[in-house]
């Protein structure tokens, strides 16, 4: 990471790039916010890109690309077999993660799917253990017959804390449900960071014990490396033992634990795909047979080689500190400016984005009534900001007792998509927190029109015309800009 200080100012996140390619935004006046998050049904998933100003739902395949990598496209060699696209891609996977075999899928779910495809049974339902759940990866677990179980430490559901690495697993935990569940075990599913719970990181001494847990009792161990850029830049910065390995260094230590690599290539490598890695030639031909089935021919996987030579570029950028600080960097800096004015974020920051803890923030709004789908809605309202509710709207309803699930975090995302927004956009963003900060009383609740179970993409209502009272607040206060 490039050590950088200041002589006269308060240290600022410094951009390692400069800009070649920029695409023109806009914000709508405050009242056409508020017709547009009611059009979408208060629910940020159902927005249109042209109503928003920074666009913070995801990090996902909307990371800002290189110019390098868009010359490497212009290679691609479309074949329907064997082609050249596939075998430089593998190489690059083979010299980064030092493994034989890899399998290209159109995105990170995919890769999940195949995986229960491959390993999760019914009767008896296979038991995949893991730090946390993300959504698209239990969902294939439970279509296949068979279940989760979370193995977090306790202290990664605290939401304000100092641990530098909450996504760590239980050891005892995980040891515990692989003794009581032996000939189930489908495998150790390993999040690196874990979205969920803030886009903690997970500690390498960590992973390097689960992975010895999984060879004592003779089951897979299978690394989620979807985050893994912004865990590796924490592993670098926050655990003293490995300070001295290269992040090149750090991976295939890693790697070289686990059993099976995979992930979604629109976080790890900025682009859009995934891919499953592995050493095991018996099982890499046993997982191609889905690839071949469900993706695509096993050399693209239903991936466009444009993406694939985008990706094997971006990987190498993964592997560049200057480069996978960045992310972090700016996340700290939104968390830090946020916490200072008193706005409740979930800490320390972690990677993908900065969580808002929307029960603290606006505790006015009770379970049932959406606080986090509510604080998202008017954090549109007040700046043209989309985030993205991480609550009970997002939750998978309980399909055995039909109850309305409340987790324990109620949390809006404000995703940092990689090298696409500036300094100046994030201040922006903090002064109109700060001002909804002052005006959060008058933020109301969201309800559904129809009682059971809903989709996250659903639409909801809001509960009274708090949207248009705060809108009117908001020209009040700001006159006549936007
Ligand atoms: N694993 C993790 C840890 C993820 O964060 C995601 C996606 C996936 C797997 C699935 O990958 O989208 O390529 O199918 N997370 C996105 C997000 C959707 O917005 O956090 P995918």
């Amino acid at each position: 990471m490039a050590k950088i200080g200041y002589y006269s100012r308060k240290p600022l996140p410094l951009e390692m790039h400069k800009v070649c390619v920029v695409q023109k935004t806009e914000i709508i006046p405050v009242e056409e916010r508020v017709k547009a998050i009611r059009k979408a049904g208060f629910n940020t998933y159902r927005m249109e890109s042209k109503d928003i100003y920074l666009d913070m739902l995801t990090d996902s395949g909307v990371n800002a690309m290189t110019n390098e990598q868009l010359g490497a496209m212009m290679l691609g060699d479309d074949c329907y077999a064997g082609s050249k696209t596939y075998y430089r891609l593998a190489d690059k996977i083979k010299e980064i993660f030092n493994k034989d075999y890899f399998l290209p899928i159109h995105q990170g779910r995919a890769c999940e799917y195949m995986l229960a495809l491959a390993y999760v049974k019914p009767n008896p339902g296979s038991i995949v253990p893991m730090n946390f759940q993300f959504g698209t990866s239990v969902g294939k677990i439970k279509y296949c017959g068979g279940d989760y179980v979370i193995c977090l430490k306790e202290e990664g559901f605290n939401k304000q804390s100092t641990d530098p690495f909450k996504g760590d697993f239980d050891l005892e935990k995980l040891e515990g449900v692989l003794k009581a569940n032996e000939g189930k075990i489908a495998f150790v599913r390993i999040e690196s960071g874990t979205n969920l719970i803030g886009g903690q990181p997970i500690s390498l001494d960590n992973m390097l014990a689960v992975s010895e847990l999984c060879k004592k009792y003779g089951v897979y161990s299978v690394l989620d490396a979807s985050l893994l850029q912004d865990n590796l830049h924490f592993i670098k910065t926050r655990e003293n033992k490995y300070k001295a390995l290269s992040i090149r260094e750090i991976v295939r230590k890693l790697s070289d634990a686990m059993d099976i690599i995979y992930f979604s290539a629109r976080k790890l490598g900025f682009g859009r795909g995934g891919a499953i890695i592995l050493n095991d030639e018996k099982q890499y031909e046993y997982i191609k047979t889905f690839v071949a089935s469900f993706e695509g021919f096993p050399t693209f996987g239903g991936m466009s080689v444009k993406e694939m030579e985008a990706i094997r570029v971006g990987l190498d950028d993964t592997m560049d500190e200057d480069i996978i600080s960045q992310g972090p960097q700016f996340i700290e800096y939104l968390a830090n400016e946020l916490e200072a004015a008193g706005i409740p974020v979930v800490t320390p920051p972690g990677g993908l984005g900065c969580h808002i803890d929307a029960m603290k923030f606006i505790p006015q709004i009770k379970h049932g009534h959406y606080p986090a789908g509510s604080l998202a809605s008017a954090i549109y309202i007040a700046s043209g900001a989309r985030g993205m509710e991480r609550g009970a709207i997002d939750e998978p309803w309980d399909s055995e007792t039909e109850d309305e699930p409340y987790g324990s975090m109620e949390l809006v995302r404000l995703a940092v998509p990689r090298r696409v927004y500036t300094v100046s956009q994030i201040n922006y963003l903090v002064d109109r927190l700060c001002w909804l900060r002052d005006n959060k009383d008058l933020i109301g609740g969201l309800h559904f029109e129809t009682k059971g179970p809903h989709q996250f993409y659903d639409a909801l209502t809001a509960d009274s015309d708090w949207p248009e009272k705060l809108a009117a607040k908001f020209r009040e206060d700001f006159g006549d800009s936007l």
